[in-house]
C-alpha cells in the first residue's frame, strides 16, 4: 500500500505540530516539523549577531545550515549543525524574529529543497505555512488548521508558563498577531489555505478531536490510491 504524503498549515498556535505528531504515529509515518526549520536558521542569525537586514548574510547562513530533525522517545529533536537545540529554538527571542527571517526568498528556497528531499520516500506528515501551496502541492492530503487568535494566545502561553518560561498573555497575542501578519503578507509563499486543502477550526476542539478529523480523510483517500 502506497504510504501517503499530509500537509498540516495554519498559523501559530492552531495545534499543527502537536495534531501532526500524533496523526504520524498512529500511520507510523515520519513527523517533519518545518517552522523548527525555520527557527534553527533563525537561532544561527541570532548567535552570528547577523542583522536580518543584512539579507545577503542571513541567505548565506541558510544554505550554511545542516539541519536535522530527530525523532526520539516520541519527541521531535532538532539539530542545528549537529548541536541539539530544540530547547533553544523555542526561545521568545527566536519566536520574535522568525518571520523576519522566513521572508526572504534565499532563506525558503533553502528550507524547500531540505523539506522536498525529506519528504520524497513518502508516508510522512509535514506542518508549516506553505506545504500545501509551495512544498508539497500534490500532497494526498491537505488540512488547513486555524483557531480564534485568543485560543491561540492562550495555548502558547500555558505551554510556555509550563516550560517555567514566563511572558505576558497580552504581549504574546501581540507577537502571535503580528507573525500572523508578516507570515500571511509576505510575497514569497505566503500563509494562505490552498484551495484543495480542508479548513478545521479547532477552536473549543480537543487534541484527539482534530486527530481523529485528519485521519478519517486518511481513510477516505485511502479508497483512491
Ligand atoms: O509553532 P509556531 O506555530 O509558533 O511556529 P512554527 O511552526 O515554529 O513556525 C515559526 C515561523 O516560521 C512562522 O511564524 C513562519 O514565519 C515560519 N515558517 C514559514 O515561513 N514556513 C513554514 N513552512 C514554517 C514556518
Ligand atoms: O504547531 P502550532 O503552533 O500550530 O500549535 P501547537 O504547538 O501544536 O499547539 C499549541 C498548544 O496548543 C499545545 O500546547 C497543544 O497542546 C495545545 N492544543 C490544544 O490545547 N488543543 C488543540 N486542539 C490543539 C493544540
Amino acid at each position: 500500500m502506497r504510504k501517503l504524503v499530509i500537509a498540516i498549515d495554519g498559523p501559530a498556535g492552531a495545534g499543527k505540530s502537536t495534531v501532526a505528531q500524533i496523526v504520524a504515529e498512529r500511520l507510523e509515518y515520519t513527523y517533519i516539523d518545518t517552522g523548527a526549520m525555520y527557527r534553527a536558521v533563525t537561532l544561527f542569525v541570532l548567535r552570528k549577531n547577523i542583522s536580518v537586514c543584512d539579507v545577503e548574510a542571513v541567505s548565506r547562513l541558510a544554505r550554511e545550515s545542516e539541519i536535522t530533525l530527530a525523532y526520539e522517545k516520541g519527541k521531535t529533536r532538532v539539530y542545528l549543525n549537529g548541536e541539539d537545540v530544540s530547547e533553544a529554538i523555542r526561545m521568545p527571542e527566536v519566536s520574535r524574529m522568525v518571520s523576519h527571517v522566513a521572508l526572504i526568498p534565499a532563506v525558503r528556497q533553502a528550507m524547500l529543497k531540505l523539506q522536498r528531499q525529506m519528504a520524497a520516500r513518502g508516508g510522512v506528515v509535514m506542518d508549516g505555512r506553505d506545504i500545501g501551496t509551495q512544498v508539497l502541492p500534490n500532497a494526498d492530503i491537505k488540512v488547513f488548521l486555524t483557531a480564534s487568535i485568543e485560543e491561540r494566545a492562550k495555548r502558547r502561553w500555558q505551554e510556555l508558563t509550563s516550560k517555567g518560561i514566563a511572558i505576558d498573555l497580552e504581549e504574546l497575542k501581540e507577537e502571535i498577531a503580528c507573525r500572523d501578519r508578516m507570515d500571511c503578507e509576505r510575497e514569497t509563499a505566503p500563509l494562505i489555505k490552498a484551495p484543495d486543502a480542508v479548513l478545521i477550526d479547532t477552536t473549543g476542539l480537543s487534541i484527539e478531536g482534530v486527530v481523529q478529523e485528519i485521519l478519517k480523510l486518511c481513510e477516505e483517500r485511502r479508497k483512491f490510491v
